[in-house]
């Protein structure tokens, strides 16, 4: 199978994948986790896109779509769940044309509807496990008991400022992508409000529907 899971900061993108990596073994290309690592790590790449990154602007196409399609290639092209990737119509036109070239097209985009004020929340009590990678919300899925305090971290841009921000970027540049890949015939929204299990049902429906026999 090969998905993209698409949707604004926030929509549960993340928490998904992780989901569907336990339950049906795909593997996870977050172009946000690669960048965060090569921030962590101080890498050329890492060092540029953290001036980006923490204003929540997006980080220059080019690096990214280098990045992605190594990922890609990485995990086999095949088997994968892609976050964040693509954010705009340039490399939404690159992401097609690496996988036509590979013969390995798409086979849904599945793309989670949230309302502002939810994702204004989740993002704001969003806390990560600097160790694991790990997603928490401080309401809905804390921090388990054993874990050590030090590791969770709120993320930079997790501040209001970076989330605005973030927010705009997404309706600008992002969401026009669902109309692309409409028209692509790939698309499937589905809610992404309710307990994270019920989110992930949505999600099987959809694979179920569309995955080749
Ligand atoms: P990225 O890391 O991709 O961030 P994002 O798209 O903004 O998405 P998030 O990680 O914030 O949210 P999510 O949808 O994964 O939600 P999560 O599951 O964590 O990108 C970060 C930055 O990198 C970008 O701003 C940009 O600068 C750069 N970048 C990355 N890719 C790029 C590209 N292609 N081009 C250019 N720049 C790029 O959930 C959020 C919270 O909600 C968590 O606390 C979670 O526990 C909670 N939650 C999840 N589901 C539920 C539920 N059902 N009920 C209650 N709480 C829930």
């Amino acid at each position: 199978m090969r998905i993209v899971l698409f949707g604004p900061p926030g929509a549960g993108k993340g928490t998904q994948a992780r989901l569907l990596v336990e339950r049906r073994r795909l593997r996870h290309v977050s172009t946000g986790i690669i960048l965060r690592r090569a921030i962590r790590e101080q890498t050329p790449v890492g060092q540029k896109a953290k001036l980006y990154m923490d204003e929540g602007k997006l980080v220059p196409g080019r690096l990214v779509r280098a990045l992605a399609e190594e990922a890609i290639n990485l995990v086999g092209n095949d088997n994968f769940i892609l976050d964040g990737y693509p954010r705009t119509l340039e490399q939404a036109q690159w992401l097609t044309e690496y996988l036509n070239d590979r013969q390995v097209p798409l086979h849904a985009v599945v793309s989670l509807q949230v309302p502002e004020d939810v994702i204004v929340d989740r993002l704001s009590k969003r806390r990560v496990n600097k160790k694991t990678g790990e997603n928490y919300h401080l309401d809905f899925n804390p921090p388990p008991p054993g874990v050590d305090p030090a590791l969770i971290y709120r993320r930079q841009d997790d501040d209001p400022e970076a989330i605005r921000k973030r927010l705009e970027v997404y309706r600008r540049e992002t969401e026009p992508l669902e109309e692309y890949f409409r028209e692509e015939g790939c698309l499937y929204p589905i809610l992404g409000v309710g307990e994270m299990d019920e989110v992930y049902e949505r999600i099987e429906e959809v694979l179920r529907a569309t995955e080749p026999v």
